[in-house]
């Protein structure tokens, strides 16, 4: 595991979005595994920036997103589609049918579930794999459990996740109870990960996830078995460390 730590959370964001470019000099077809959250938004800021100044380009870019919820319409003001497109794709040349979000609305959740793996094996993998994580230490919505889950599923949310995720909703009673998630699997088949983590409400769970066992109680915590992660953290979320 590689630890990088940032005096502020923008700059965490900036070196964040600076891996994600090399990867893309690297390999201008990169297939990219998404995140949501708010963690993530100084990271897309900036490669919006590079976009905009020529340095980085995605037309040749593959996207898989990490999760939706379940039951959540792609043009709701809380959806992972929507938040995507706000944040990064209505802003740089990804090609729309190169973006792909969980569909938290499928009439067969397992089957769309199943067809996304396949969908991302058949793309060859992931490249490179971007991570927010939560207060209980999940990645994606891989919640705290007995066991890691491999394939893209459906998982009931925990208490901690539905009270930490009220406020992007009106009230805590409509943030859904389920979500789509992708698994394990694909996110350890990532040549690198690259998890971003700010503020002092993530300091346990970083902690936890570098320091603590692999225990799937704290899902992140199997990145130190990743040949290739970077935890990019601020001050607070790595005052634990
Ligand atoms: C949600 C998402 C995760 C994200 C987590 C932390 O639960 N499913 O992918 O990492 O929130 O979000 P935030 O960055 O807003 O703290």
């Amino acid at each position: 595991m590689n630890i990088h730590v940032y005096d502020r959370p923008e700059q965490a964001g900036q070196a964040a979005a600076l891996l994600i470019a090399a990867q893309l000099l690297r390999k201008p077809h990169s297939v990219l595994g998404l995140a949501t959250g708010s963690s993530p938004i100084p990271i897309y800021r900036s490669l919006i920036v590079l976009y905009q100044a020529g340095v980085i380009s995605f037309d040749r870019v593959v996207s898989y997103n990490l999760d939706e919820y379940v039951g959540i319409d792609p043009d709701h003001v809380c959806s992972y589609h929507r938040f995507m497109r706000e944040q990064l794709f209505d802003h740089v040349n990804m090609r729309p049918e190169a973006i792909h979000v969980p569909d938290g609305k499928a009439a067969d959740l397992a089957a769309a579930a199943s067809a996304y793996d396949r969908a991302i094996e058949t793309a060859g993998g992931i490249d490179l794999q971007l991570l927010g994580i939560g207060r209980n230490g999940h990645i994606g919505f891989n919640e705290p459990n007995s066991h890691f889950v491999g394939g893209c599923h459906v998982t009931d949310l925990t208490a901690s996740t539905i009270e930490a995720n009220q406020r992007f909703f009106d009230s805590i009673d409509n943030v859904p109870r389920q979500a789509v998630s992708l698994g394990i699997t694909p996110i350890m088949r990532a040549k690198t990960v690259v998890l971003i983590a700010t503020g002092a409400d993530k300091a346990q769970a970083v902690k936890a996830a570098v320091r603590g066992p692999v225990d799937p109680r704290v899902q992140a915590s199997i990145l130190q078995a990743h040949p290739d992660a970077h935890f990019m953290l601020d001050q607070e979320a790595a005052a634990l460390l």
